[in-house]
């Protein structure tokens, strides 16, 4: 058998290698060098593997007259040294870059100053109602959230404000071609509470109600009310007066007064509006040798409606007003939170100009 010819099986694996010899791995990119490190291990594989020619003239290498095999071994080992050398020298050096460039991407700078995340916070509506409803709810009462958009019977029938009553002039608002209205009091909870719910019940009711006025600097035609309502056996005005006065002294303080005056309400009967002493002169109309501001000089504050829960009402819910009594009251936030931070336009609260809302923080 003739002897293989090294010479050319050696420029043959060459031809296949050479060019991992010249690498210059400084000047790869990250891509490059997995993508040509990937090409290596293959290249490994054929020139030195199993299958190899290299491995086919080692297996020869018995085959060789004894007087020369000695010299044709050592040529073979010479050769896939050398060979080993270049493929191992490139592998080095492109894991070397490939770990390198790794590192470098997910380098991290923790002396770049960071972003700190602008917070935000609750708007002062929200502020007065949750301080509110945590009041209420310490009393018992549970907080009612219901629809906004209302039919004419939970707006007003259902309130004892049958159509052509002069009071659903004044609650004027704003309506869908299909029947239905945006609420304009947030005394149809009263109703839609009762028929869920029954009686005893004390409910909070906050929401948006709507009406149709003219923005200016105390009207805007969407804002904000909070509805009470207390029925149970042998509930009295003197209950209404009790809840009231222990509301305004747990958000004012202890020395905070308040009165009602008769009024009239479709769903109540008898009717008051209550106010409370002004929080800021102390009743006394002056502030500062001024006339008081939020009380304009008269010592209080007007808060809200409220009345004992007329038979009416009951009846439409399904209550025997012989048997169940109850009061009711409602009143809007927007003006309360208003004179609680002495904002003089109520239109600033829903302009979302951030300028004024970050003074809430
Ligand atoms: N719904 C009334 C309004 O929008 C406020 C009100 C008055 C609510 C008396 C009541 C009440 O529950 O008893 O002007």
């Amino acid at each position: 058998m003739p002897e293989p010819d090294l010479d050319q099986l050696r420029s043959q694996i060459f031809s296949e290698i050479a060019h991992y010899g010249e690498l210059s791995p400084d000047a790869l990119d990250l891509a490059t060098a997995e993508s040509i490190f990937r090409q290596l291990g293959d290249a490994r594989t054929g020139v030195t593997g199993k299958k190899s020619a290299l491995a086919g003239v080692k297996k020869q290498i018995g085959s060789v007259p004894p007087e020369e095999r000695a010299d044709f071994a050592q040529k073979v080992q010479a050769l896939e040294k050398e060979v080993l050398g270049i493929l191992d020298a490139a592998d080095e050096a492109l894991s070397q870059r490939i770990a390198s460039l790794r590192t470098e991407a997910e380098r991290l700078d923790v002396t770049i100053p960071g972003h700190r995340p602008r917070q935000g916070h609750l708007h002062p509506i929200t502020l007065l109602r949750q301080k509110i409803e945590d009041i209420f709810v310490s009393m018992g009462y549970a907080i009612e959230d219901d629809r906004e958009i209302e039919t004419d019977y939970y707006n007003f029938d259902a309130l004892n404000i049958p159509e052509g009553h002069p009071a659903r002039e004044s609650q004027d608002t704003f309506y869908t071609t299909d029947g239905f209205a945006l609420r304009s009091q947030t005394s149809t909870v009263q109703i839609r509470a009762m028929e869920r719910r029954g009686v005893p019940i004390r409910i909070l009711a906050p929401g948006r109600v709507y009406r149709r006025d003219t923005p200016d600097m105390t009207h805007t035609p969407m804002f904000h009310q909070l509805e009470g309502l207390c029925v149970d056996k042998g509930i009295t005005m003197a209950h209404l007066k009790g809840t009231i006065t222990e509301w305004v002294h747990r958000m004012f303080g202890e020395k905070t007064r308040t009165r009602m005056r008769p009024s009239y309400f479709p769903f109540t009967e008898p009717s008051a509006e209550f106010d409370y002493s002004c929080f800021k002169c102390n009743s006394t109309g002056i502030f500062e040798g001024d006339r008081c501001r939020p009380c304009k000089g008269s010592g209080w504050i007007e808060l809200g409606g409220s009345g004992m829960v007329h038979p009416n009402v009951l009846r439409a819910c399904g209550v025997d007003p012989t048997v169940y009594s109850g009061f009711a009251f409602g009143f809007g936030l927007e003006r309360m939170t208003a004179l609680m931070y002495s904002i003089d336009d109520i239109r600033h609260f829903f302009e979302n100009d951030v300028r004024f809302l970050e003074q809430f923080r």
